[in-house]
């Protein structure tokens, strides 16, 4: 593949999709669907050759750590794993520090994080590319799989409506920066007590207006009626497990079932979870194994959205 306009380095991280411009999304899409296309097709693309990720993981992971290691060998380059425990990082050497060091063995950084400063941190003293790959406030690769996965289910992203019904967390935030640069309605319907944080809520509608993506936050979940998306993520995320028990009762009454479901009033709503899904608690068996769901094609695109940003953030 030539060097095209797709692969211009228009950033030297990615932190949150907070700063992500509308023609950078458009520009990983249109890469990240080249390169499935032809992936399918058998051509290889070794467009990061001889290039090393290190990723720092300080929580779980499947599909996060799966799809960057492979990308990177897809692209012809390697990823190597490490656990936050296992590095001096959990024996109080400094991120700064970490950030050094790293920067002179590897040609990026991808970590997932408890504190976003975490990342803006590594992101400050590293020389090379930094990709959040979650944060307690945003999981920017995600949010771009998925914006993905619903253009390619329904050919079109501008004017859609994404309902995504759950708690305001890092999902959330980053599909509601992702949805306002679109031109995505972004529509937040959460227990009281568990909405986004206001300054991504604010920051969204002033972007909206300028794509005609509208956002709106409530509790009420007959908010979902004429939704093209219902989005889910699960109640008690990494970190929260001491509150799971009091959060599977206050969001009992926002499990996505087919009585949710159909509270939209249309067929062809699709249903999306960016996994791993607790099912039985938001999301039933009925609704993630019908055809109307596309969690598996989600997490499949997070390889091609992801091999896009890598090649955009450290190609040549
Ligand atoms: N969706 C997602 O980030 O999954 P993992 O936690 O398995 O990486
Ligand atoms: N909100 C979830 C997402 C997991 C991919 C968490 O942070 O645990």
């Amino acid at each position: 593949m030539t060097k095209s306009k797709h692969m211009t380095k228009t950033r030297k991280d990615l932190a949150s999709l907070s700063d992500v411009t509308r023609a950078e999304l458009e520009a990983w899409f249109d890469l990240a669907l080249k390169l499935k296309t032809e992936l399918k097709a058998g051509k290889t693309h070794p467009l990061l050759a001889g290039k090393n990720l290190a990723m720092i993981f300080q929580k779980s992971s499947t599909r996060t750590r799966v799809s960057f290691e492979i990308a990177m060998r897809q692209l012809g380059g390697g990823g190597l794993y490490l656990s936050g425990n296992d590095m001096q990082l959990g024996r109080g050497e400094t991120i700064a520090d970490t950030a050094q060091v790293l920067s002179r063995y590897c040609d990026g950084i991808m970590a997932r994080v408890f504190a976003h400063s975490d990342i803006t941190t590594l992101a400050k003293y590293a020389t090379v590319p930094v990709i959040n790959g979650l944060s307690d406030y945003s999981h920017p690769c995600q949010a771009v799989a998925d914006y993905l996965t619903v253009l390619e289910h329904k050919k079109r992203l501008k004017g859609l409506t994404l309902a995504y019904v759950g708690d305001g967390n890092n999902v959330a935030h980053s599909l509601l920066f992702g949805g306002a640069k679109l031109g995505v309605s972004v529509t937040i319907v959460c227990p009281q007590g568990y909405e986004p944080q206001k300054s991504v809520v604010d920051q969204c509608v002033e972007d909206g207006k300028a794509t005609g993506s509208r956002i709106l936050v409530t509790s009420d979940t007959a908010a979902v009626k004429g939704a093209d998306v219902i989005y889910t993520d699960v109640w008690a995320s990494m970190g929260q497990e001491g509150e799971h028990a009091e959060r599977v009762r206050n969001f009992k009454d926002y499990q996505i079932n087919a009585g949710l479901m159909a509270k939209t009033g249309k067929k062809d709503t699709l249903f999306m979870h960016c996994l791993p899904a607790h099912r039985g608690e938001e999301v039933t068996d009925e609704v993630v194994d019908s055809p109307n769901s596309v969690v598996f094609d989600e997490a499949e695109n997070r390889l091609h959205a992801q091999k896009a940003i890598l090649v955009s953030l450290m190609g040549r």
